[in-house]
């Protein structure tokens, strides 16, 4: 076996973005800061806070969100600079490819499609479990059978494997369409968040604040590397790149400004809902509409509740929009199945590629607990910025001269913290979910070496 070819790596377009794209360049700054706020902002804070602060960290939450926040601006400036210098819809799979050799590209390509799959069909369930909850309260519950399923004692969980199969229709659509459905469910999404933060505001009692590190530290750090996952997301404005009207501009700010608002939203709403009730209370499925209706504003619970949906809304589809621009830029590169790489000329969409994972994703909420494993989008989360990280100081090395429209500030420094913050929030996740990112990747070998090296489009250029 010709070991080298595992490290080849690939030209950088200097003219960014593959010239051959055929995805419609659509997008303006505030399209792609939408985007990364459609991302960001989900399950994380309305759901895992609660866990979160009631199980492992306590008030002294807000350090986690803090901690976790730090490790993805690094990151988030590290994306920047790559995003607008390497550019493609591969994103950290790309820069990879460009800078580290395609085993290595390989691996985080496969580990972008675990990120956004599993995120994607786990927020799914989740959804599902807000509207059933709205439907009960306005007396049109589904029958049990259809929203649990098999593993569960039910059949399908179909409001699940619905919500994907019509977010895949809106994204064949167009990317326009899909940008301004996002765009709206936004500022749905804001709404609720902002009438959340008001009322709690007034009923802010300092004693829920004490003890603030009940857990001590170990507790604040368990709790970063769970909450991190409300962080996920920013990173899928980077898949946007071919469809981005200005690309070298609007990629940092998409990126940055999005991450900067979600942060301070965060702090705000985790610190709010420590300090309006005790932290052990928060142990519920949907802590900030229960928070709303314990302090006796029902409707302000409807909103947030409605403001809930939309989020996870917006979360599915940019997720799954990146997952699908991810897997358009492996398979044109022919690791993946090329027959996967064409764009519909009347949409501009890889409507093959958002039927095929569409599908699948729809079928893994629809029938089985995928929730339970959600941790495994922070672990491979987490080794996909690491490697961006790394991958800006590696690329700074390799081509001093490529063009860097927005330089990380510091380099090396910041990307180093960022891959060494990355590094440690990995080491506080549990190690079951440490082997189940080893089977993935241990598949994404077999894969790898049973199919895609022979196929790279790599070997016909080294002819
Ligand atoms: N950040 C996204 C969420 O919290 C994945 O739902």
């Amino acid at each position: 076996m010709n070991f080298s070819t595992l490290l080849r790596t690939k030209v950088i377009n200097a003219g960014h973005a593959a010239p051959t794209s055929e995805l419609r360049r659509m997008l303006g700054p505030l399209d792609l800061t939408l985007l990364g706020i459609g991302a960001i902002i989900g399950a994380g804070i309305f759901v895992l806070t609660g866990v979160a602060a009631a199980t492992q960290a306590g008030p002294a939450i807000i350090l986690s969100y803090l901690i976790a926040g730090t490790a993805c601006a690094f990151s988030a400036l590290a994306y920047a600079e790559l995003a607008a210098s390497v550019g493609g819809c591969g994103s950290a799979y790309g820069y990879s490819y460009a800078g580290l050799g395609e085993i290595v590209a390989w691996i985080i390509g496969w580990d972008l499609i675990l990120e956004y799959g599993v995120a994607t069909s786990a927020v799914a369930i989740g959804w599902s479990g807000y509207v059933n909850n709205a439907l009960t309260a306005i007396g049109l519950s589904l029958p049990t059978p259809l929203t649990h399923g098999p593993l569960e004692g039910g059949i399908i969980n179909l409001p699940a494997a619905l919500i994907v199969l019509l977010l895949a229709g809106l994204l064949s659509l167009g990317v326009r369409e899909s940008a301004r459905f996002n765009a709206i469910m936004v500022v749905v999404k804001l709404i609720a968040i902002t009438i959340f933060i008001v009322v709690a505001a007034s009923h802010v009692q300092p004693a829920n604040w004490s003890p603030f590190m009940p857990f001590g530290w170990s507790g604040v750090m368990g709790g970063a590397a769970l909450i991190f996952f409300a962080y996920v997301g920013f990173d899928a404005v980077s898949t946007a790149a071919e469809e981005a009207r200005h690309p070298q501009r609007d990629l940092p700010i998409g990126i940055l400004v999005s991450l900067a608002v979600c942060t301070v939203i965060y702090i705000l709403v985790a610190g709010l809902l420590t300090a309006v009730v005790a932290y052990p209370s928060l142990n519920v499925g949907s802590p900030v509409a229960d928070v709303m209706l314990r302090l006796g504003y029902p409707w302000a619970a409807g909103l947030v509740a409605a403001g809930a949906i939309a989020g996870l809304t917006t979360v599915m589809l940019v997720l799954y929009y990146g997952l699908t621009r991810v897997f358009l830029a492996m398979s044109r590169d022919g690791l993946l199945p090329p027959v996967f790489a064409r764009v519909n000329s009347r949409t501009g969409t890889p409507i093959r590629i958002i039927a095929a994972s569409g599908l699948l994703m729809a079928a893994v909420a629809g029938l089985t607990p995928i929730g339970e494993v959600a941790e495994l989008v922070n672990i491979g989360t987490l080794a996909a910025f690491f490697l961006v990280c790394v991958g800006v100081i590696i690329l700074r090395a390799k081509h001093p001269d490529l063009p860097r429209p927005f330089k990380t500030p510091w380099s090396p420094l910041i990307p180093l913290l960022g891959a060494l913050a990355c590094l440690y929030l990995m080491l506080n996740l549990p190690l079951v979910t440490w082997l189940r990112f080893g089977l993935w990747l241990a598949l994404g070998f077999v894969i790898y070496f049973a199919y895609s090296r022979q196929h790279s489009a790599l070997n016909a250029v080294e002819k």
